[in-house]
C-alpha cells in the first residue's frame, strides 16, 4: 500500500482511504494490482530476464488492457532495476531531476519499490512511496521525478500513449530546491 509524505510539513498520509483521497484531489490516478497472481518465482523478484518480463505482462494482461481502454495507452513494457543494472547510480542521478511530460506517466510496481516525487497544486512536493501492487499515474505537465528506495530495486510495468509523449522536459523549480 502506498504511503505519502509531504515534504514541506513532514506530514505522513497512510491508510487506503486517506491515500486515495489525497491522490484523487491531486488528479493522480491510484489503483492496486494483485501481485499474488504472479508465479511464485517472480514474486518480489527484480532479477528477471526478458522471458520473465513477458510473464509479468501476461499475468497482468487484463489489468493492462483495462487501463489502456480507459486511458488511451497503446504500448506497454516492463522495466527492471537492481544492483546489477549497469551504471545504476548514474541512471538514478538522471532520474532525480524534476521534469514534466506531455502525456501522463503510468507505472505499476510489480516487485521491489519506488518513490514518485510530485508537485501538488497547493502543498509543494510530496513523496508517494510505492510497494508491489501499487499503480500510479502522474498527470500531464505535472512536475515530478521517480527514484528508488533504499532497497534500490524495482520491477514496473510502464504504459504509453505514444513513446514520444514520454520525453522528459526539465523543470527548474526553486521551490523544489527549498523542499529537499
Ligand atoms: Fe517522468
Amino acid at each position: 500500500m502506498a504511503t505519502i509524505k509531504i515534504r514541506n510539513t513532514n506530514e505522513v498520509i497512510e491508510g487506503e482511504e486517506n491515500v486515495l483521497q489525497f491522490l484523487e484531489a491531486q488528479g493522480v490516478l491510484y489503483e492496486k494490482w494483485d501481485t499474488a497472481k504472479l508465479p511464485a518465482a517472480l514474486q518480489n523478484e527484480t532479477h528477471i530476464n526478458d522471458e520473465d518480463k513477458e510473464q509479468v505482462l501476461s499475468t497482468f494482461d487484463s489489468e493492462i488492457r483495462s487501463l489502456a481502454e480507459r486511458r488511451g495507452y497503446h504500448n506497454w513494457d516492463v522495466i527492471a532495476l537492481n544492483e546489477k543494472t549497469p551504471d545504476l547510480d548514474a541512471l538514478l542521478k538522471k532520474f532525480e531531476q524534476v521534469h514534466t511530460h506531455t502525456e501522463d506517466e503510468v507505472r505499476a510496481i510489480t516487485a521491489g519499490s519506488g518513490i514518485f516525487i510530485i508537485k501538488s497544486e497547493d502543498k509543494g512536493y510530496f513523496d508517494v512511496n510505492l510497494a508491489p501492487g501499487d499503480v500510479i499515474s502522474v498527470p500531464v505537465n505535472v512536475p515530478h521525478f521517480f527514484t528508488l528506495t533504499d532497497e534500490r530495486q524495482v520491477v514496473a510495468v510502464r504504459l504509453f500513449i505514444e513513446k514520444e509523449g514520454w520525453v522528459a522536459h526539465p523543470f527548474q523549480d526553486p521551490e523544489f530546491e527549498q523542499a529537499k
